[in-house]
């Protein structure tokens, strides 16, 4: 069934950070991702500098702040420190995806807008989702240029010495909200998107001996575009999403899920670069010996890799997750690979998985 909406697929996100020439840089040489445009002072924009990087149909942005008076990126970065200010989704139409949700409860963040330039025109629109959270709708059918108008060619081309980290594009994207927001969050998406709830994971299905969250995934209903949403729920020490909203100073992108062909290449790659992940215990490459599970790949390479493996219905997923990626405990990044029919999103490695962000959490001093 075809959304209401006329989202097409994930676009952008966008990063707010410090610098965003180094960061810029880390995205290229850790993640391999290329360079592919630039908006600066060289192209007329005195106030921010922004870098895109893409690899396949992934496209993130990093921008920084060049003046004091760039309130905006500046008060967002004194806030939450580096994160994802907007998040972009293609549609078919930016005035009627706006017009839609606008009247099904979302709040405007940018009426739409037409940008225009020699290569042609892009329209966009964006809508509020988390605190400081932004929903863009994005539509270059008419455009030939890099991008979108203000961004022009690479300045320099980093010469990458990592090998192809085979990134295909965004599988989803997950945000944190405050004890008794999910529902609300949930009913948002659904209503101004057309979303649906897929999934509902209740008190107790997402729990560790010390702490437990609550979480829904909405999604459109062609399922082009999917975003669960987490909440901090009571245990015996504080939540992981409890830890996020309080470093974080509020509700936002907790993680973005990045698709790849061949997962066993990126995280080898990828940790040659120096990304650092989760660690995951030998017992759950014991474990997995014993179920001897019915995949294409070995469990020997699996464990090297430090890799989880989930299976439901006619198909499995591969996935792992990157420590926090900027200073505060706050943004990470899950690689994902779907065999077969999966549509899952892990459950049966969450006990694994939160018992190692607990021990990092621990490290912290911000599991009490
Ligand atoms: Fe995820």
């Amino acid at each position: 069934m075809a959304n209401v909406v006329g989202i097409r697929s994930y676009d952008y996100v966008e990063f707010y950070v410090g610098s965003a020439k180094t960061v810029a840089y880390w995205f290229a040489k850790a993640l391999g991702m290329n360079i592919s445009a630039y908006k600066g002072p060289e192209t007329s924009h005195r106030e921010r500098c922004s870098y895109l990087l893409e690899s396949q149909n992934l496209k993130i942005v990093v921008t920084g702040a060049l003046q004091p008076q760039s309130s905006e990126i500046n008060s967002f970065l004194s806030l939450h420190g580096d994160g994802i200010k907007r998040w972009s989704v293609v549609v078919d139409h930016v005035e009627k995806a706006f017009d839609y949700a606008v009247k099904n409860g979302a709040v405007p963040i940018v009426r739409p807008t037409k940008l225009e330039d020699n290569d042609g025109v892009v329209y966009h629109s964006a809508i509020k989702l988390y605190d400081d959270t932004e929903l863009v709708f994005i539509n270059r059918d008419e455009y030939k240029g890099v991008f979108m108008p203000g961004f022009g060619p690479a300045l320099q081309k980093i010469e990458l010495s990592s090998e192809d980290t085979a990134l295909k594009g965004i599988d989803h994207i997950v945000g944190n909200v405050r004890t008794n927001q999910m529902d609300q969050m949930a009913d948002y998406f659904n209503k101004a998107l057309d979303f649906e709830t897929f999934i509902d994971f209740g008190p107790g299905a997402i729990s560790t001996q010390y702490s437990a969250l609550l979480s829904k995934v909405v999604r459109a209903k062609d399922n082009v575009v999917k975003n669960p949403i987490n909440e901090p729920y009571k245990g015996k020490f504080k939540s992981q999403i409890e830890e996020f909203i309080e470093q974080y100073h509020g509700t936002g992108v907790q993680h973005i899920a990045i698709e790849t062909s061949d997962i066993c290449k990126t995280i080898s790659s990828l940790r040659k670069n120096g990304v650092e992940f989760l660690e995951i215990p030998d017992t759950y490459y014991d474990l997995m010996r014993q179920k001897n599970p019915d995949i294409k790949e070995n469990i020997d390479d699996l464990q090297r890799l430090g890799i989880l493996m989930d299976f439901e219905g006619e198909g499995y997923l591969l996935q792992l997750f990157t420590k926090p990626i900027f200073d505060r405990p706050t943004f990470f990044f899950e690689f994902i690979q779907r065999n077969g029919k999966s549509e899952g999103f892990g459950e049966g490695n969450f006990q694994a998985l939160f018992e190692s962000i607990e021990l990092d959490q621990e490290k912290r001093g911000n599991l009490v």
